[in-house]
């Protein structure tokens, strides 16, 4: 496709207004190090591995306030920024000097050749904007997405301290908290600003064939440079946080969502109370920030980490189109290897979760060949209703199993109208293993991987079901 003529990008870096006609497609980390020369954001994997491109990126929450969170800047393009408010290493000046972040790295000795500080620092304050506890290990967690090829991180988890010990008493994050960050010093004066929002309107009239981005995090990846020749539409207001909110009976999970924003949502815990830790397993921090829901689900793969959470509690997908709204359930969505039930021009607005029924329990699990910040060679979630300790209702996923991401139908009957206990479950095991059809690829061979969903099986019922499935009749059959 050829480039479109294009409106120009209005946006805001380090505080100041800027207008660009840089094409919506390209990087937004290559408009800062080529075309403004703001190079302490630096280029490492340009995948959203490794963080040392990592910059401040605001959103609007629903008291109307700027909320910056440090996002990698390989994972944005320049159609993202419109509208949007962006912060680099060079915003975060104080005057002169160092700010608060930066001289504790500094006297922790925290850098060595300091390719990776910038996206440290970036990061470091991401976490200083928007944590809620004031731990090292939450320090570390937010910096989790960020990699040091040379100093190592025992300095850098000291400078985590060190910057912990020197923050005032803060109050919850926005434009409050700013100014208390400002005042000390860690922040330069312009995050004490009021900011009005800027309109996010779509960039130029695009036909509906044109690439739909939602946070770009594998669309970026899987098109690299060539997004910069293309037009690309974009998920709508992309400046505002998405309202996740409890409709009738059902919750209703806007597509735009991020990983991190289902992670930090509270109305979640209901259907699924271990969301916090469960999503920690899900990219990097950076990453979650900017991967959505919807993307997830709509890319397709069969290792999708959401797609297997959203299956296993039973989602169903509104999609909206030319033709209207309709209402799909996410078990149907996937047709074969990469195709969907999506039409042309149509897109995922939502995500349905059914009413939370008392005594629903829900697991779910994830092999990797890293336990954190890999992407799954195996997962599976599993939705459970147990009525007088009968199965009464089941939903089963399983990843990395098949071309597509599958719901296991005949392993969930075989399930119903039985007692839980090992004796249950074992007998699903050849079902389950008929159902799934792997195949040896570099993240496994098809045993491996047959055997490997076995275990997430029993894993499922040993953390549901403590008490009632015996750990010792269940690994019988492994010996
Ligand atoms: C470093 C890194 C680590 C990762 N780790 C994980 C991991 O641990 N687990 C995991 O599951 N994934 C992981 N991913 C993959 C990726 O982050 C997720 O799949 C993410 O949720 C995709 O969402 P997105 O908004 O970025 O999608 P995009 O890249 O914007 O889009 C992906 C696809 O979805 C379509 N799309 C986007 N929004 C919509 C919509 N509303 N309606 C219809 N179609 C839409 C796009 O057209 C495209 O085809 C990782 C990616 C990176 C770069
Ligand atoms: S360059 Fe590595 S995360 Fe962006
Ligand atoms: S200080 Fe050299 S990579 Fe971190």
């Amino acid at each position: 496709m050829k480039p479109t003529a294009t409106k120009t990008i209005s946006f805001h870096l380090n505080g100041e207004a800027v207008e660009t006609s840089a094409a919506p497609g390209r990087l937004l980390l290559d408009y800062l190090r080529r075309d403004l020369r703001a190079v302490g954001t630096k280029e490492g994997c340009r995948e959203g591995d490794c963080g040392a491109c990592t910059i401040l990126f605001g959103k609007h929450n629903a008291q109307g306030e700027l909320i910056y969170r440090a996002v990698p800047s390989c994972m944005l393009l320049m159609g993202h920024a419109q509208g949007g408010y962006v912060v680099t290493i060079e915003g975060l000046r104080v005057g002169k000097g160092l700010n608060g972040v930066q001289q504790a790295v500094v006297d922790c000795g925290g850098s060595q050749c300091g390719f990776c500080t910038p996206g440290f620092i970036v990061s470091f304050t991401g976490f200083v904007l928007n944590g809620t506890e004031f731990s090292v290990e939450e320090a570390t967690h937010a910096i989790s997405g960020n990699l040091c090829r040379c100093t190592g991180y025992v300095s850098l988890v000291r400078a985590a301290a060190a910057l912990i010990g020197g923050l005032p008493d803060l109050p919850e994050p926005g434009l409050e908290r700013n100014r208390r960050l400002v005042e000390a010093q860690l922040l330069p004066e312009f995050f004490g600003r009021e900011v009005a929002q800027m309109p996010a309107e779509e960039i130029g009239g695009l036909p509906s064939e044109a690439p739909f981005v939602g946070g770009g995090t594998d669309l970026i990846v899987q098109r690299g440079e060539a997004f910069n020749l293309e037009a690309p539409r974009f998920a709508r207001d992309l400046s505002r946080k998405p309202a996740i909110r409890v409709k009738g009976d059902e919750l209703c999970l806007p597509g735009e969502t991020t990983f991190e924003e289902l992670r930090e949502c509270t109305l979640l815990g209901k259907w699924w109370p271990t969301s916090r830790t469960d999503l920690e397993r899900f990219a990097s921090p950076i990453v979650r920030e900017r991967a959505s829901l919807a993307g997830n689900i709509a890319n397709a793969s069969p290792i999708a980490d959401g797609t297997a959470i959203f299956l296993g509690l039973g989602a169903d997908l509104v999609l909206t189109g030319a033709g209207g709204t309709r209402r799909v359930a996410l078990g149907d969505f996937f047709h074969g290897y990469k195709q969907t039930e999506l039409q042309p021009g149509e897109r995922i607005a939502s995500l349905r979760l059914p009413k939370a029924q008392t005594g629903h329990r829900f697991h779910f699990e994830k092999i990797s060949k890293r336990e954190y910040l890999d992407i799954a060679s195996i997962n599976s979630g599993l939705g459970i209703q147990v009525r007088d300790g009968v199965i009464d209702a089941v939903q089963l996923s399983a990843g990395g199993v098949a071309p597509i991401p599958l719901l296991m139908r005949q392993t969930a009957a075989c399930l119903i109208g039985k007692p839980v206990n090992a004796q249950t479950v074992l007998e699903a095991v050849p079902v389950l293993e008929a159902e799934a059809t792997p195949i040896s690829d570099v993240r496994g061979s098809a045993d491996y991987k047959r055997l490997g969903l076995r275990q997430l099986f029993f894993a499922h019922f040993l953390a549901l079901f403590p008490n009632e499935v015996d750990e010792g009749q269940l690994m019988e059959v492994t010996r």
